[in-house]
């Protein structure tokens, strides 16, 4: 039997209409512009309003997608979508996307990696296809980190906002996505987490905020994110000098440089848009491949790698050909 492979044929994205700047932060909490910028490279920040939901951001994120494909909803035959704040416990959100894109019947899950959901829902995704148990997925990262960190933390609150991202894979007989890799490490919880669900606090929650102990985080991910790389790289037979693109996970700068130092990568061959995003964990990395296939950074047949890091920790890469 021929084999099956997956390939991204289109991109989209979402990012609500708010937008809170370093200068609204410093007129609200002892901080200032420069210290954000110096240490995260994070200029601003897109916040959703109070009536948006991660299923909604999705639909404007995959309607964006089908666009660019030329498709209709009814095209898809599975939705996968990762998210650490969905709409509700249960029914979970794709179902809710599922039902605003008006179709019905095909299978859709959420899943929850934190900020490395993106690779995961990739990963999990291409399996789907390469099985031959689906043919075009639609998959989403979506997030409302604005719901999960305390206004007051300066340690925590300037470095996340809110979007929606989402590409369709499609069968094909060249990949594609040509692997991707998925890790976790569930000992560092204490390092990264939103201490609060149903096992804990579950009805007591209005004083529960995401946690962070930012420099160890830092240090973690710097050297996970550099072992990752090369792993994806030697693991489906890739040299570095072959690549095009790197698209990491976009949660500060100084983060996404090492991993580009370690790659040999100059940051003309990065996407970076943690400066105007922010941090929107899941949904990161789709918003950055987006935004460069759209602004023609990227072509097809270009070799690019994704990666990230998140809480768990979990992490993962992906070597896609575009
Ligand atoms: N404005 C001004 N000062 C701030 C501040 C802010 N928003 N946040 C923290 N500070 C202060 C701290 O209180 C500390 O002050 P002190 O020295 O008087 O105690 C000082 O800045 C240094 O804090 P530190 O946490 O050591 O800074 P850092 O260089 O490690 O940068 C992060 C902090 C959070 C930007 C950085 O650690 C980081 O990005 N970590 C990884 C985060 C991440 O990627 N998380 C998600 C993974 S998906």
């Amino acid at each position: 039997m021929t084999p099956v492979y997956s390939r991204i044929v289109a991109t989209g994205s979402y990012l609500p209409r708010k937008i809170l700047t370093n200068a609204d932060l410093e007129a609200r909490i002892d901080t200032s512009d420069s210290w954000i910028r110096e240490r995260t490279g994070i200029v601003q920040r897109h916040i959703s309003a109070p009536d948006e939901t991660v299923s909604m951001m999705s639909e404007q994120a995959a309607r964006n997608a089908l666009a660019m494909a030329g498709l209709a909803p009814e095209d898809l035959d599975l939705i996968v979508m990762g998210t650490t704040t969905p709409d509700q416990i249960f029914p979970n959100s794709a179902t809710m996307l599922q039902e605003r894109l008006g179709i019905a019947r095909i299978g859709a899950f959420t899943l929850e990696a934190a900020c490395s959901g993106f690779i995961y829902a990739l990963n999990v995704a291409d399996k789907f296809i390469r099985t031959g148990d689906a043919r075009r997925v639609l998959v989403v990262g979506a997030e409302m980190m604005s719901q999960l960190v305390d206004w007051s933390d300066r340690t925590t609150c300037v470095l996340f906002g809110d979007g929606a991202g989402a590409v369709i894979l499609e069968a094909a007989a060249e990949p594609g996505i040509i692997g991707s890799l998925i890790h976790a490490d569930g000992r560092y919880r204490d390092l990264l987490e939103f201490p609060g669900g149903v096992g804990r606090d579950f009805r007591n929650l209005e004083n529960v905020y995401l946690q962070m102990r930012g420099s160890e985080v830092f240090k973690v991910a710097v050297a996970t994110l550099g072992q990752s790389v090369e792993e994806c790289l030697a693991r489906f037979g890739h040299d570095k000098s072959e690549l095009d693109w790197l698209i990491p996970h976009q949660a500060n700068v100084r983060i996404i440089q090492a991993t580009a130092r370690r790659l040999g990568m100059p940051m003309d061959q990065v996407v970076v848009t943690v400066d105007h995003h922010g941090n929107t964990s899941t949904a990161s990395i789709p918003l950055a491949l987006d935004a460069a296939v759209r602004d023609g950074r990227i072509q097809r047949g270009q070799l690019l790698l994704l990666e990230a890091f998140g809480g768990g920790f979990t992490w993962g890469s992906a070597l896609v050909r575009f």
